[in-house]
């Protein structure tokens, strides 16, 4: 009984919510003894820590934008566009009303906005602040702390979670063909023209993330509502930048410093179609984007996973290319013309490689040619100023290699790495071998050319598995963070996404969802091995960002559930629920942060 009785204790004191300890077993014979029984409250009622106030920075991380603007080139256009599909009677030039109308010709999705305007947001109710039980079943606490100026939050990105697809103004993206009834690629999948409402519904997102105290927000733009057209010299459609200048200013009026992603994968169409160009379009956008909200902005992600983005918003590995040099001017140009001070990244997918036999060769060799081809294409020129790995380049129409004025371009346009390492995997050699493989575009396995379980070699599981690819695994995170500190040696580390999606989570009672456990052992199994990382390992380690704010669009799925809250799609006014990972999560950096 002593750990009970502890935990009855404990559970009573209003301090004690996350400080159960379990008393150490004894040995001595149990004695059974009589006495008048009593029931004991054992939950007790404390409620989440706010954020207290408005974040304001004492200096700006850019020019003012009345200032900044003078940065732009000349003859912009800034336009409204209206979504009534019977605008489109007249010819009126490339980027008028009737072009913008016809954008959108070949869409149509099965989802209608059930509303067309910001709603504002209220208080949120204290009865939905009282934290969970507390929790028996927690990760052992090592005593190692975070630095205290560990960034860490929630991530989320636009076309996931805002709906709305075809409002106010805002293009089509390559992500818009999810779900598109007109288009044969992914009819059948979930549209984004709902999702969660969070276009209008922002004000009340984040009075969610400040009731419950979460510090940082990282949420991305979508480049097609600010330049529906997407190219470069095309207008701007001011509603879509106001947007997103009210959403920054939302974040802060709350108390939530915002990161900034300017692409997660929503691609304009016209854009993809011109990839060649790509550094071109995405310069003359990101211009567009910096000068207006780069003053109160610390933190920018130009890409999300790049590196994985063949087959959606790229067209082929070479344009990997294209997207280093389009990273790198937008990072030399913030630096350098705007004077930005805050600190830019990419951020890349990777879940580690690991040989499924360590003892042999060839599986070492099929984990670290995987990691080149996820990681080094894009790492080596970055942080190393060095070509693409040969891995790369000896694998038949991957990587044309980049000349020495483009490394020089590329080499350092970097201020810390940032990517997103869910879970880890093995690797083994495949069976028709690696170098058959390399040669041949059409093998499955090209071109990684590399077999990946997650089963151990001796049969087992790696860990609790999830709906899709993750695993709870934590006992990999500490080789994850060191390949990476080691091999590209960074200023530092962000850990930009990471999450879990319960295994049916999705068909389960509400009450049930909120009580997700398996998503709380991940991320205080991922964190804590995080705390070794920094301590025993020496790997400088910045922050993390739970992915994901909600339960959102996974590409075309409802069903794959990674948020840290629910939401109701069915009520008219899409509430959202917290689960117990959120509350969970925020203890766990407010005790481990001196
Ligand atoms: C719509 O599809 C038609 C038929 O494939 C094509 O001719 C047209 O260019 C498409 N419109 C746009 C805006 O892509
Ligand atoms: C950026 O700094 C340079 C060099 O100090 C200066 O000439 C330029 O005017 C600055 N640009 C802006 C937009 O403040
Ligand atoms: C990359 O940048 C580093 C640091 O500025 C420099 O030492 C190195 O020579 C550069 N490499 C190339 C290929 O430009
Ligand atoms: C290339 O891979 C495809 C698909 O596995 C296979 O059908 C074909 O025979 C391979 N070609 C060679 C030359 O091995
Ligand atoms: C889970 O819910 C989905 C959507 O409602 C349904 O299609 C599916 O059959 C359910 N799966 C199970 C195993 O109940
Ligand atoms: C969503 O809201 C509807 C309508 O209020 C309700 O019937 C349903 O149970 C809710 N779903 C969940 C999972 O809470």
């Amino acid at each position: 009984m002593a750990s009970l009785i502890n935990l009855l204790v404990i559970g009573s004191m209003a301090l004690g919510w996350s400080e159960i300890t379990l008393a150490s077993p004894h040995n001595a014979s149990p004695r059974p003894s009589y006495s008048s029984f009593t029931y004991t409250q054992v939950t007790s009622n404390v409620y989440a820590t706010p954020l207290s106030t408005s974040v304001s920075f004492a200096t700006p991380f850019a020019p003012d934008p009345t200032q900044a603007t003078s940065l732009l080139p000349s003859g912009i256009t800034y336009t409204t566009y209206s979504s009534d599909p019977s605008a489109t009677a007249t010819a009126d030039g490339q980027y008028g009303q009737s072009a913008y109308v016809a954008l959108w010709e070949n869409y149509s999705f099965a989802s209608t906005p059930p509303f067309t305007t910001t709603v504002s947001a209220t208080p949120v109710a204290t009865s939905e602040l009282v934290l969970p039980p507390a929790l028996y079943n927690s990760v052992p606490d090592t005593g190692l702390k975070l630095p205290s100026d560990f960034i860490w939050g929630i991530s989320s990105s636009s076309w996931q979670i805002e709906g709305a697809l075809q409002l106010e103004g805002r293009g089509p993206s390559v992500l818009d063909s999810i779900g598109n009834q007109l288009s044969t690629e992914a009819p059948d999948r979930s549209d984004a023209n709902v999702a969660n409402m969070h276009y209008f519904l922002y004000e009340q997102d984040i009075a969610r993330l400040a009731a419950a105290g979460i510090p940082y927000y990282s949420f991305s733009l979508s480049w097609s509502r600010i330049l529906p057209f997407g190219v470069a010299g095309s207008p701007v459609n001011t509603q879509g930048l106001d947007h997103y200048d009210d959403l920054i200013n939302t974040c802060l009026r709350y108390g939530v410093i915002p990161i900034v992603t300017l692409l997660h994968v929503d691609m304009p169409t016209a854009v993809q179609a011109d990839l060649d160009a790509l550094p071109e379009h995405f310069l003359y956008y990101a211009k567009i984007a910096m000068t207006r909200f780069a003053d109160r902005v610390p933190y920018w992600v130009t890409f999300n996973e790049p590196n994985i983005g063949v087959g959606t918003m790229l067209q082929k590995y070479d344009d990997l290319t294209q997207v280093l040099l389009a990273h790198a001017d937008v990072y030399t140009w913030y630096k350098h013309t705007l004077n930005g001070t805050g600190q830019i990244t990419v951020k890349f997918a990777n879940n580690l490689a690991v040989p499924l036999d360590v003892q042999k060769n060839t599986h070492v060799a099929a984990a670290h040619r995987y990691q080149d081809i996820l990681l080094g294409i894009m790492s080596n020129p970055l942080f190393l100023g060095t070509q693409y790995p040969d891995a790369a380049l000896t694998t038949a129409n991957l990587m044309t290699p980049l000349t020495d004025d483009q490394l020089k371009r590329i080499n350092g346009t970097v201020d810390f790495w940032s990517f997103d390492p869910y879970t880890a995997q093995y690797a083994s050699p495949p069976p028709q071998g690696t170098e058959a493989c390399a040669a041949n575009t059409s093998d499955p396995l090209w071109p990684t050319c590399v077999t990946l379980s997650n089963i151990q070699a001796n049969g087992w599981l790696m860990g609790q598995a999830s709906n899709a690819y993750a695993y709870l695994a934590p006992q990999y995170v500490r080789q994850q963070l060191g390949y990476i500190w080691n091999t590209f040696r960074p200023p530092g580390i962000l850990i930009a996404e990471f999450g879990f999606n319960p295994f049916l989570e999705a068909n389960r009672t509400l009450d049930a969802q909120r009580y997700d456990l398996e998503r709380t052992l991940y991320y205080q199994g991922f964190l804590t091995e995080t705390l070794k990382s920094i301590h025993e390992d020496g790997v400088r380690v910045i922050g993390a960002l739970a992915w994901s704010l909600a339960d959102n669009n996974e590409f075309g799925s409802y069903a794959e559930q990674y948020g840290l809250q629910t939401v109701n799609r069915t009520d008219g006014i899409f509430t959202r629920t917290y689960k117990r990972s959120l509350f969970d999560y925020i203890d766990f950096f407010r005790r481990h942060i001196t």
